[in-house]
């Protein structure tokens, strides 16, 4: 008997897996996510799933019950006889954490990699994690979707992008934004941001010249928005016209809705591979469902998933 795909949904990312379902032409999962009084994570899956490709979408950013919740719904899958499990994740949630910079710390996004893979999950598919190196985290397939599919259409339907100029906030996203700056045959300039501690800047510094340009930022994470704030100011200081970001993943912590409102950036375009805490006009959402649906169906099919990507 042929194998079908199931699509399930955690608790995290349930609006984006109907997108996903819904554009694959399947009807979600079903499966209940129960609790002990003490708050344990009890989920059951209420169909069979023996012999099934089984996908479960679920972005692990905090609290740590994602990871886990996602981690337990493997088991449950891999026990009840599924035949191959993708653990969707659309944004990959501790991945910062990646190495041992500094004495006695742990090398989390490693660690998650270990108990997905000890849960059971046979394949990973994820987008823009925050080192590409993290793949080499899993030894199993990962397939490492890029938000550039979906950016790079919003940027081409803009009009006057003669006088864009492409920004990496940080030297960790200078790959992102050549990439782009390539693509659309532009200049590119780095911000050179020193941290004194996670999540708070010690000096900014920008190399190149951004006078007279609009300026676009691309980074993969938004948490506190203290870096594409300061980033922002920083241009507009060095005399750019305009200065918009692009960034995949919006974590925004805190009051970071509140510091973009106030900041000089005139939009940030982000992924719903978390969901927004709440709306601003500053802040535009575009959907990965679409995407995320079609690389389900060319994994089942064996189909090419670099196909989908924009070089
Ligand atoms: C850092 O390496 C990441 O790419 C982001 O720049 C960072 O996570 C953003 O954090 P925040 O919004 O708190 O400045």
């Amino acid at each position: 008997m042929e194998s079908v795909v199931r699509i399930f949904s955690g608790t995290s990312s349930e609006y984006l897996a109907k997108e996903i379902a819904q554009s694959y032409g399947v009807g979600l999962g079903t499966l209940k996510v129960q609790r002990f009084a003490d708050g344990e994570i009890s989920p059951v899956i209420l169909e069979s799933v023996r012999g099934d490709y089984v996908f479960f979408i679920q972005s692990t950013f905090a609290p740590a019950e994602n990871i886990l919740e996602l981690l337990l719904l493997i088991d449950s899958a891999r026990r009840a006889s599924a035949a191959y499990i993708t653990a969707v994740i659309p944004y990959f949630g501790y991945a910062r954490q990646d190495r041992k910079d500094k004495p006695r710390v742990a090398i989390a996004a490693k660690l998650m990699a270990n108990l997905l893979v000890a849960a059971g999950a046979n394949r990973i598919m994820t987008m823009d994690l925050h080192a590409p190196q993290i793949q080499g985290f899993f030894d199993i397939p990962v397939d490492h979707l890029e938000s550039n599919t979906i950016f790079i259409p919003y940027l081409s339907s803009l009009p006057n992008l003669d006088n864009i100029i492409f920004a990496s906030p940080d030297v960790g996203s200078t790959n992102r934004a050549r990439h782009l700056a390539q693509y659309f045959g532009r200049e590119m300039v780095i911000c050179d941001k020193h941290r004194k501690r996670a999540n708070e800047i010690a000096s900014m510094t920008v190399i190149g010249e951004v006078a007279g340009k609009d300026v676009i930022l691309v980074d993969d994470i938004i948490d506190t928005a203290s870096t594409l704030c300061n980033a922002a100011k920083l241009l507009i200081d060095k005399g750019a016209n305009s200065v918009r970001a692009l960034c995949t993943h919006p974590v925004l912590s805190g009051t970071a809705i509140e510091k973009i409102e106030a900041s000089h950036l005139s939009e940030i375009v982000v992924c719903n591979t978390i969901p927004l805490k709440r709306n601003s006009e500053k802040i535009r959402v575009l959907s990965v469902g679409e995407l995320f649906a079609q690389s389900i169906r060319n994994m089942y099919e064996h189909k090419s998933i670099s196909s989908l990507f924009i070089n």
